[in-house]
Order: C-alpha cells, then structure tokens, then sequence
C-alpha cells in the first residue's frame, strides 16, 4: 500500500489507510489541522489554498459527520465541492464504478472522497485512475476510516500531550468497525503504549490479529476500564452483521454499555470519546454522552480542521 499512499519523496499522494503512518507523519498533520484552526479563526475566516481545485464526494453509504466536514473543509479552503448524487447518477443504469469515475475525471477534478461498503474501493479506484487526481478513503467497509483516526488522534492530543503514558480501551463491535482500525494505527504511532480492545467474544477480533497490533483483549468491560485515561465507545453495526452476535440491546448495555458508575472505574478525567452516530443507551448512556467527560462533538469540529490538513496536504497547498 505505501507505494500507492506515498510518493517518491514521501509527501501523500492518497489516503487509503493509517498503516505505514508513523508519529511524525501523524503529528505533523495534527499541527496543520491546528494551525488551519487559527488561520481560518476557527473555521469563520475563508482561505483560499485550494482555490481552482475541485473535490468530489462519493458517497455510496449514509454518512452526516464525513460528508459534510469533508464538504465544509474543503469549501473553507476556497476549494469547488461536487456531493455526487448516486442515486440519481447513471449507476442506477449499470454504468460500472470504473467508468463513472473516468467520466468524472474527464470533467477535471482534482480529489476524490470515497465511501463505500466494500472493503478495497477506494484503493481499486486509486489504481484505476487516468488523472492525478488523489483519492481519499471516508470509509471502506470494516477495512480504514483515516480521517476518524486522525481526528480522533488530534482530539487526544488537544487534551494529553503524554501519549506515553495513556491507557486507551476501545470498546464496542471492534470486528466490524473500520474506526477501531485506524484508531488503532493513529493512537499507537501517536506513542500509546496501552491500548486495549474489549467487546462480547463474537465481536472481538482474532488474537494476534495484524489489523490490531500490539493491542490487549478483554471481554469484561469492568476490568478494561480500569484505570483507563480515554475510552472510545464504538457503535454495534448492525447493518454489518449477519448473525446474532449479541443476546439483546438491554444486555448489552448491562454488560458493555458506558454508564457512570462504569466510567467511574476510569482515572479521573478520562476523556469520553464515539465516532458516531451514537446509539443512546445502547453502547452510551444519555448522562455520559452528554456529560462533562463527553468529547463527541468537539472529535466533530475537529474533523474539520483535519480534513482541512488532509486536503491541503493532499492537494499540495
Ligand atoms: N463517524 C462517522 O463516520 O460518521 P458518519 O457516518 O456520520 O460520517
């Protein structure tokens, strides 16, 4: 993957994945998103650094929180931004993913924002492109999610500058979540050092599995929390499963839910974090979702000064 991601001289050529990323690659792009923050003051102030580009979203999943910072970042570097209808584009009529893209790159573009539900599209695009046009992966089925990694890196960073030291449990359907994925590549090349995964046994990955280095396993969400300094809640994908991996939401949240009095297990402090969107009282409860701890729609604001970075990054401005 790093001769397709990297160009010869190291700089992005796309952004498929968050393996191969190392701590100054990710660092240096938390400092870009902050100094984008300051530049834009906070997102008020235009920019023009990619004025003349145009950036297209294809969307072949629902999405709120992607799409739309992605469409807003790149609106706010001065950038033409296309939100691609697929339901109302020629693939209703069995135009195939490969020529709708070199339709598209026969218009000129210059970034493609590509989801969609099987694993490997946004790199089989990446491969199959007749322009230089860059391809960003918004998420591939449980494969990557890089921007919800780097987002949710920046908003660790914000907060802890002693990633060292951290203790980070992600907790939730880890087997189908692509965010768990790219959490686990950004916090571990950020310099954390103990990260654990905690879901029901069918939802937990293989041991020694090479999507999750270096990362402990638990099944007890009581014993995982211990201690802990973040905890990112993931949300159950049903739409990912097929069989019954979980007895019923009541029990689920009994046994893997964030309440208080879990969170109270936790060292002070910790920070809440959910990539969402968030099922309530399933995998989080109201009080902590909404609670002092809850860092949810702060990881939302600061996706948009990431991918305001990425773009800027990618795009060479
Ligand atoms: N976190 C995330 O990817 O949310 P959306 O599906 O709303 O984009």
């Amino acid at each position: 993957m790093n001769d397709l991601q990297f160009r010869a001289d190291g700089r992005l050529r796309h952004l498929i994945t968050l393996a191969g990323f190392d701590r100054g690659r990710i660092v240096a792009l938390i400092e870009r998103a902050e100094a984008l923050r300051r530049d834009s003051c906070g997102g008020t102030r235009p920019l023009d650094l990619l004025a003349g580009r145009t950036l297209i979203n294809l969307f072949f999943e629902p999405s709120t929180r992607t799409r739309t910072s992605f469409d807003l970042a790149a609106k706010r570097l001065g950038a033409q931004v296309i939100n691609f209808d697929i339901a109302r584009s020629s693939t209703v009529k069995g135009e195939s993913l490969l020529d709708t893209i070199h339709t598209l790159e026969a218009m000129h573009c210059d970034a493609f924002v590509v989801r969609h539900q099987e694993t490997g599209t946004p790199e089989h695009i990446a491969r199959h492109l007749r322009s230089a046009a860059a391809v960003l992966n918004a998420g591939d089925g449980n494969h990557a999610h890089p921007t919800q990694g780097l987002l949710d890196a920046l908003t660790i960073h914000r907060r802890r500058r002693d990633a060292a030291a951290l203790r980070v449990v992600i907790c939730g359907d880890i087997r189908h979540s692509r965010v768990a994925r790219s959490d686990v590549h950004a916090f571990g090349a950020l310099g954390v050092r103990d990260l654990r995964l905690c879901a029901p046994p069918s939802l937990l990955p293989e041991r020694d599995s090479e999507a999750f280095p270096r990362c402990a396993l638990f099944s007890d969400f009581d014993e995982a929390i211990e201690g802990c300094d973040a905890v990112v809640m993931l949300r159950l994908q049903k739409e990912r499963m097929d069989f019954a991996a979980i007895p019923s939401e009541a029990e689920y949240f009994a046994r893997y839910g964030l309440s208080r009095e879990r969170l109270s297990r936790a060292n002070e402090g910790c920070l809440v974090m959910h990539p969402g969107p968030i099922n309530r009282n399933v995998e989080i409860a109201d009080d902590v979702a909404d609670g002092a701890q809850s860092l949810i729609l702060e990881q939302v604001t600061n996706g948009v000064f990431m991918r305001m970075a990425v773009l800027a990054e990618l795009l060479g401005a």
